[in-house]
């Protein structure tokens, strides 16, 4: 088993600061340029860093994370100037979004060139690219003086690291670093948008919108589920890509949403029957769907509070976070909330609670 020789490596915890910044990204860098793994924060979610050029690097993330052959990776670069290197046929809007984008949290699929490995793109003959806005992987970047294949650095099939302690978790003993850089800004991974089609589709939401990207280049599609369930709209096709990237906790997820007085009213319902089962609950909550339970003086055996519904940049900061303290719980049901505004980071948090359920109601 991989697992079993990955877990015979010694992880090592660099905890960064002003003073040693240098003196860790140095060291981190040496790790990169020896073919090793490296875990680091970005502003999106924890990624676990290799020589995204070197195939043996590249396969050491496969094996760590358990991540399905066939899954591809996106590279971090330092610069638009750096995706020429990786990157061929680029089209002029790819450039724009480049420009109004970059550094942050937006993954562009691009034509590969021959120089990235087949395991670094799943075979595909694409590439996602995105320069990160966070000093760590940029500086990560520039001294290994590689692109980074950067895969979110958790196990295979559990939520993405918004934490140091989410990466040590799931991977302590089969990568070679984590470097402990505090929580990550948005807690969700990045907007993903594929330019080698057009009109250009977004495979995965995120901070970027689809009313920002269209601002810059015109139409675009969404290709994830954006339908709310029960509304009779079907779930597109996953494309290619985008097939492994369901990600669901053990623990079963029932998420409601729809008319938010009804949301709380169906939890509380379903909280009910499911005590009454012998079933042992958690919930996922906003405050103010915590507030009516309060009010109605329910309660369950584990709560998680994701904060205002009117606040979804704060929500989806704690997500990953939440989801992982449940699950931890041995519950039998986590009923989850999705009366959380769409707006901004709105609509990624509900995409993701919407990955993370296998139960959907619509009220
Ligand atoms: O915010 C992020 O994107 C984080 C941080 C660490 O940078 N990374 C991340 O990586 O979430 P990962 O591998 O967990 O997700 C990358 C997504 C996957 O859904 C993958 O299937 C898709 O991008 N992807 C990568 N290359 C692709 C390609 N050539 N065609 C289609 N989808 C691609
Ligand atoms: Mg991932």
């Amino acid at each position: 088993m991989q697992a079993e020789n990955g877990n015979k490596i010694k992880t090592r915890l660099f905890r960064v600061s002003e003073e040693n910044f240098d003196a860790v990204l140095d060291e981190a860098a040496e790790i990169i340029r020896r073919g090793g793994t490296v875990a680091f924060p970005t502003e999106t979610v924890y990624g676990l860093g290799a020589n995204g050029l070197d195939p043996a690097a590249v396969r050491k993330i496969f094996e760590a994370k358990e991540r399905p052959p066939g899954n591809p990776l996106s590279l971090l670069v330092h610069s638009g100037d750096d995706a020429g290197k990786v990157a061929k046929n680029i089209p002029e809007k790819a450039f724009r979004l480049m420009d109004a984008f970059w550094p942050g949290p937006l993954t562009i699929v691009l034509e590969k060139k021959e120089i990235v490995p087949e395991i670094t793109s799943g075979n595909l003959p694409s590439i996602g690219l995105r320069m990160p806005d966070h000093r760590i992987p940029l500086e990560l970047v520039k001294r290994a003086g590689t692109p980074l294949a950067a895969p979110s650095a958790n196990l295979s099939g559990k939520p993405s690291p918004s934490l140091a302690a989410h990466v040590l978790a799931d991977l302590t003993g089969r990568i070679d670093a984590v470097i402990d850089g505090g929580g990550t800004v948005i807690g969700l991974e990045s907007t993903v948008v594929d330019m080698t089609v057009e009109p250009p589709v977004v495979l995965r939401p995120g901070a970027v919108s689809i009313a920002e990207l269209e601002r810059v280049i015109g139409r675009v599609r969404p290709s994830y589920d954006e339908a709310v369930a029960g509304t009779g709209e079907t779930v597109p096709e996953k494309q290619a890509g985008q097939k492994f990237s369901h990600y669901t906790p053990d623990t079963q997820v029932v998420l409601v949403e729809g008319d938010r007085k009804r949301v709380s009213e169906k939890i509380g319902t379903l909280l009910e029957n499911s005590r009454h089962e012998g079933k042992k609950v958690g919930l996922l909550l906003s405050n103010e769907t915590a507030g009516f339970f309060a009010s109605e003086g329910l309660s369950a055996d584990e709560y998680f509070l994701l904060g205002s519904r009117e606040e979804p940049e704060e929500a989806a900061r704690r997500l990953f976070e939440g989801l992982r303290a449940l699950d931890a719980k041995s519950l039998d049901v986590i009923l989850a909330d999705g009366s959380f505004s769409p707006s901004g980071l709105g609509a990624a948090l509900l995409n993701r609670l919407r990955e993370a359920a296998s139960v959907r109601y619509a009220v």
